[in-house]
């Protein structure tokens, strides 16, 4: 068994983290105070191919592994977790569904522009009342021949007010379910299509988050992705990598707030010496740093999994849900380590924390992750 990493794999992540460092970190506790876009990084991401890693090289993308990806958003998210879920979404669900199920045409009008970060990508399935319960789905599209009419409602979707190109998840016949669900390209300002207020959230702040309004939209029959009522298991398919994203996500979020716990420990005294002599600090850096390991190797096992072409359902969800709970618990210890100054916005800590929140929650939540794993175990 091999733990390294290539040459190329360091390259990106080394990138990544200069990146982080140099473009991200100045600004990002203004961005997440005034719920600002990061709409010139994200321009700067497209550029060094951050957007579309994964696609071919011949859609614009940069051919690269999963495990490429995970080491890139784990860096992203050590500063900046609205960065790397634009460019989680992005990745994993707009361009990996349109790569992997998307029509030659499809992929040379819609795919290769996102993949170079010309444009960028929203995936639209939540609803008020599917979230979890993704089967019941109230948006409708009705076939009418040569295109379908979409009405309904979307809700928390992320880069919803900034993105061009929007994969929507609709119901085109009720009798049949799941089977009767479908996935659609709808782009910006299709005669029909609103774009709801932006949410005020509790984290990933300087992330784009509204609801969408459907209203007698129109789409080309050649908008839709798949076979009739592919819909329910393309979403699916989609959103097993996309959990992917969100673990390494989490691992960034909780790496992140080690580190700095991890300094300031070093260099804050009490009690006559600093307070990482102390094993009250200590030992909680021991069981941060165990637990931050322990997610890392689950999510480098699923991002290696897909990068093998063997089935990733289960090990991304539990990629996912372990360092979703290390992301809570260690940057809650974080903001501990810090004592009065961890409640303050100047030292990051308590960002980390609102942020990591969202970890357990979106692209299904702790309890999804538990139903996937334990119907997955009951099939073996
Ligand atoms: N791959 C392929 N097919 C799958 C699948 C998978 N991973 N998972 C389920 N299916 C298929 C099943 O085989 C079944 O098909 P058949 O009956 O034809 O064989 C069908 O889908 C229905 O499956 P279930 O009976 O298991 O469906 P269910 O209603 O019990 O729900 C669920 C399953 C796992 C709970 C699913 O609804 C789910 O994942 N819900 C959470 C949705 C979610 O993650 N939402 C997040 C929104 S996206 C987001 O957050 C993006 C963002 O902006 C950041």
């Amino acid at each position: 068994m091999d733990f390294s990493f290539s040459e190329e794999q360091l390259m990106i992540r080394d990138a990544a983290r200069d990146f982080a460092r140099n473009e991200l970190l100045p600004g990002v506790i203004e961005r997440d105070t005034l719920q600002q876009f990061p709409a010139e990084q994200v321009k700067k991401m497209g550029e060094l191919g951050f957007l579309g890693m994964m696609v071919d090289p011949k859609y614009g993308g940069g051919g690269m592994d999963t495990i490429s990806y995970v080491l890139v958003m784990e860096e992203l998210s050590k500063i900046d977790a609205s960065c790397s879920v634009i460019v989680s979404v992005n990745n994993s669900l707009v361009c990996y569904g349109l790569e992997k199920y998307g029509t030659e045409e499809q992929k040379q009008n819609y795919l290769t522009k996102l993949a170079t970060g010309e444009k960028l990508g929203a995936f639209c399935l939540s609803e008020p009342e599917a979230g979890s319960d993704a089967t019941s789905q109230r948006t409708t599209a009705i076939d009418k021949g040569d295109h379908y009419i979409l009405n309904g409602t979307k809700n928390w979707i992320t880069n919803g007010g900034t993105a061009d190109y929007y994969l929507v998840i609709a119901q085109t016949d009720k009798e049949k379910k799941h089977r009767g669900i479908n996935a659609f390209i709808v782009e910006k300002g299709w005669e029909g299509f609103e774009i709801g207020p932006k949410e005020d959230k509790l984290g990933i702040r300087g992330s784009d988050t509204h609801s969408l309004i459907f209203n007698d939209v129109k789409v080309p029959k050649e908008n839709r992705i798949g076979e009739d009522g592919f819909g329910f298991t393309f979403a699916m398919k989609t959103l097993s990598g996309g959990r992917i994203g969100i673990a390494a996500q989490a691992l960034g979020i909780a790496s992140g707030a080690y580190e700095l716990a991890r300094a300031y420990s070093k260099v804050r005294k009490a009690f006559g010496t600093e307070i990482c002599n102390h094993q009250a600090i200590a030992f909680k850096l021991a069981d941060m740093l165990t637990q931050i390991e322990a997610s890392r190797h689950l999510v480098m096992k699923a991002a290696w999994d897909k990068d093998q072409g063997n089935n990733y359902d289960l090990s991304g969800a539990m990629a996912k849900l372990h360092a979703s709970q290390t992301a809570m618990d260690v940057t809650v210890e974080a903001v501990q380590i810090h004592g009065g100054n961890g409640y303050v916005k100047e030292y990051h800590v308590e960002r980390l924390m609102r942020d990591a929140k969202i970890t357990q929650i979106y692209e299904g939540t702790s309890e999804i992750q538990k139903i996937v794993i334990s119907r997955g175990l009951l099939k073996e």
